[in-house]
């Protein structure tokens, strides 16, 4: 079996842990580097948190490498500390990192790992701010032929926001690196709201991955216990769960458009699908819109069992 190259560009993050176990736990990926942004929490806390996940999963030789701490133009940040707690992982106290950051600015070993893997073979995967890959498209625009494609969380096509009525988090974080990822002209697949939103970890599905056996069930039991509100959303793994079955996923060709210069409607994500509203313009994304939930979850459960199961042996 080809493996499928990936980088993880993360800001973990509940909801990015779970991305990080599913592609680890996954032998059609072969997980080359996770890269970090500042997002959910500051940078410290998210490479930090990347290694401390990485180490969970006994994965503590996947390397991890700092990126951006700020985005491109907003000096202000906002962080999402409310939904995944103080140190971005719901509160549930994993041992600091074994091992040290990896050398190299995430940005520069993203433009390296493209320049080094064979065309066509390396998929970016970010689930944060774009604020790292739109600096990698801004300082190496060759590597974006290279890619296979960006496949991405972020933004919300038909649905509201979640941080204002018209943005989506990852979006609204850095709206100006959200617009030049949209426009390099990659092959983009963009998980949104109008799809994570469709599939909530209800409790019975907590319930289910919390039965997993240690390390695995018990953090996550821990982890969604104090994530977000209600039945939560574990929106980056959607991402990731898209790599590994697409048929599980409805999309939709649309031209996505960024907004970055209206105070109001800041990082909203405008999808043109209609021949009407396209009037000629050439499509730049596929919208996932539609997701089977249960066979989410159960790639999932299924995923992090084996991965549980082989930390375990
Ligand atoms: C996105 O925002 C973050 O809080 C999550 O990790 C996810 O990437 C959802 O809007
Ligand atoms: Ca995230």
């Amino acid at each position: 079996m080809a493996r499928r190259h990936l980088i993880l560009d993360c800001d973990p993050g509940v909801d990015d842990a779970l991305a990080i176990l599913l592609a680890l736990a996954s032998p059609e990926l072969a997980l080359e580097a996770v890269t970090c942004v500042a997002g959910n929490v500051d940078l410290d806390r998210t490479s930090a948190n990347a290694r401390r996940v990485l180490d969970l999963a006994g994965r503590g030789d996947v390397p991890v490498h700092a990126g951006c701490a700020r985005p491109l133009m907003r000096r202000v940040g906002v962080d999402a500390a409310w939904v995944h707690g103080d140190d971005g992982l719901g509160g549930i106290a994993l041992p600091p990192p074994a091992g040290p950051l990896a050398d190299g600015h995430a940005v520069d070993i993203i433009i390296e790992t493209a320049r080094r893997l064979p065309a066509g073979t390396l998929t970016l995967c970010p689930i944060g701010p774009l604020t790292n890959i739109a600096l990698a498209i801004v300082k190496a625009p060759d590597i974006v032929e290279r890619l296979a494609g960006i496949v991405l969380m972020g933004g919300a096509a038909f649905n509201p926001g979640n941080v204002t009525p018209a943005a989506e988090f990852n979006i609204y974080v850095d709206p100006h690196a959200a617009h030049i990822v949209f426009e390099a002209g990659a092959p983009l697949v963009m998980h949104g709201l109008d799809v994570t939103h469709k599939a909530p970890a209800t409790a019975a599905r907590r319930q289910t991955l919390g039965a997993l056996p240690a390390p695995i069930g018990p953090a996550l039991i821990r982890m969604l216990g104090g994530y977000g509100t209600g039945d939560p959303f574990v929106h980056d793994a959607c991402a990731v769960a898209w790599l590994l079955a697409p048929e599980l996923f409805e999309t939709v060709e649309a031209r996505v458009e960024v907004e970055c210069a209206s105070p109001l409607n800041l990082g909203q994500t405008v999808a043109r699908v209609k021949p009407r509203h396209l009037d000629g313009a050439s499509v730049n994304a596929k919208v996932a819109i539609g997701i089977d939930d249960d066979g989410f979850f159960a790639l999932l459960t299924e995923r992090l069992a084996r991965l549980a199961a082989g930390i375990a042996s």
